[in-house]
């Protein structure tokens, strides 16, 4: 069996494969143009029981292992990478910050609506002065009474704006480093909390990238997630697995692309015929396949990794490095495959090129991967 998978992820791979090509990729170019949030893909996976894949099914969700989560992230970019980041997001970072972090309570309050689909998770770590580096954010909370007073702004949020929920991290202690930062989960009609500017991107059109402000916002005390001083080891906890997300996506952009440029280059006749006989084009075929396929052992393994309970932090980041790496390369390949007509919108690669650039610079830019392994290595 290829990939080892077992039955139920070849059904699962099956049913989303199904889905992603009937329904999300027709739309892809037009949201890609539009700039509009595909509120409907979001509902027919909601309806399919596929926004919480990895929730345990007491909490809503379809209570399947990682793997078969990372497996539909990848069929989702297949066809609409912003659908697949959004889904991402919303199910790495936001329901499992609840599910391992969140007490009863919350978990009661929130998964089964976030599982469900019919709330929307986001994420906010970032600010203006802390991408790379977010021991160092500012975006400050002090408890009074039975609220959290939070001031300050957060950036390049996906599903800003879009998002019921935004797990949040701020710093509760001045001036002690990643000692000082706590998660808050912040509710989108928090009294004081509003969406800022909304960013203009290169690619991922569909997905909302915005600021988030906080002007005296007031979070009820009880919506303190894990421990105080203790957010920042939850945000590289969750990130952890959210990498392996994020290597997946790359992994079906990669797919997608690869797809166009083989299929191409089997009808695309030059000097009499297929591009496809030349060997300079079958060199690059056979080396996109090559990455693809390592890509996806290294996605794959380090999602076997976190199924099985056992360290992956490693592996993760390797994953994503090599996912991203190998998506960027293997767009702008098909971009040359297909000569001008790549570098058209006729043709979806362009959009993919696009696309792809960003699985290497957020959650974590391939130089901080870098960083992660060479640390986990020497620890070793
Ligand atoms: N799991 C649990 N704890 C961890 C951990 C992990 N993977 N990694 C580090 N920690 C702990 C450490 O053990 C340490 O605690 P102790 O002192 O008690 O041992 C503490 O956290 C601090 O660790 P470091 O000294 O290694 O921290 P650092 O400040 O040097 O940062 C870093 C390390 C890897 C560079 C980190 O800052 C990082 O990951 N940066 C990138 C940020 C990032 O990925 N942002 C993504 C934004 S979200 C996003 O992009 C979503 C989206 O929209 C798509």
């Amino acid at each position: 069996m290829p990939y080892q998978l077992t039955e139920e992820q070849i059904m699962l791979r099956d049913m989303v494969r199904k889905l992603a090509q009937n329904e999300i990729a027709p739309r892809a170019a037009e949201i890609d143009r539009t700039h509009r949030f595909p509120r409907e893909n979001i509902e027919k996976l909601a309806e399919l029981g596929l926004m919480g894949v990895p929730v345990p099914e007491e909490w809503g969700g379809a209570g399947c292992d990682f793997l078969s989560y990372i497996i539909t992230i990848e069929e989702v970019s297949r066809a609409c990478a912003s659908t697949g980041v959004i889904l991402a997001v919303h199910t790495s970072l936001g329901c499992f910050s609840i599910l391992y972090f969140g007490t009863e309570e919350q978990k009661r309050r929130y998964l089964p609506k976030l599982a469900g689909g019919q709330w929307l998770g986001a994420f906010a770590l970032t600010e203006a002065n802390a991408g790379s580096d977010p021991a160092n954010l500012s975006t400050s909370a002090r408890l009074a009474g039975d609220y959290y007073i939070v001031n300050g702004s957060k950036m390049f949020i996906t599903s800003g704006g879009h998002a019921d929920v935004y797990v949040t991290f701020v710093r509760t202690a001045p001036g002690k480093g990643y000692k000082g930062i706590t998660c808050l989960l912040v509710d989108r009609d928090t009294p004081g909390f509003s969406i800022g500017k909304i960013e203009e991107k290169m690619g991922l059109h569909g997905d909302p990238t915005t600021e988030l402000i906080f002007e005296n916002a007031r979070v009820p005390k009880e919506n303190l997630l894990g421990v105080e001083g203790e957010g920042f080891k939850v945000a590289m906890a969750l990130l952890d697995g959210g990498r392996i997300g994020i290597g997946a996506q790359a992994l079906g952009i990669a797919q997608a692309a690869f797809d166009v440029a083989l299929s191409y280059a089997k009808q695309r006749v030059q000097f009499g015929r297929p591009i496809a006989e030349f060997q300079a084009i079958q060199f690059m075929l056979a080396d996109m396949a090559t990455r693809i396929d390592a890509a996806r052992l290294l996605v794959y393994r380090a999602a076997r990794l976190k199924d099985m309970g056992l360290p992956y932090t490693k592996e993760a980041s390797m994953a994503k490095l090599y996912a991203t790496d190998t998506a960027m390369q293997v767009t702008t390949d098909a971009v040359q495959i297909l000569g001008g007509y790549g570098y058209c919108k006729e043709y979806p690669v362009e959009r993919y090129m696009r696309d792809a650039k960003i699985t290497q610079i957020y959650e974590g830019t391939n130089q901080i991967q870098r960083l992660v392994i060479a640390k986990q290595l020497l620890k070793q």
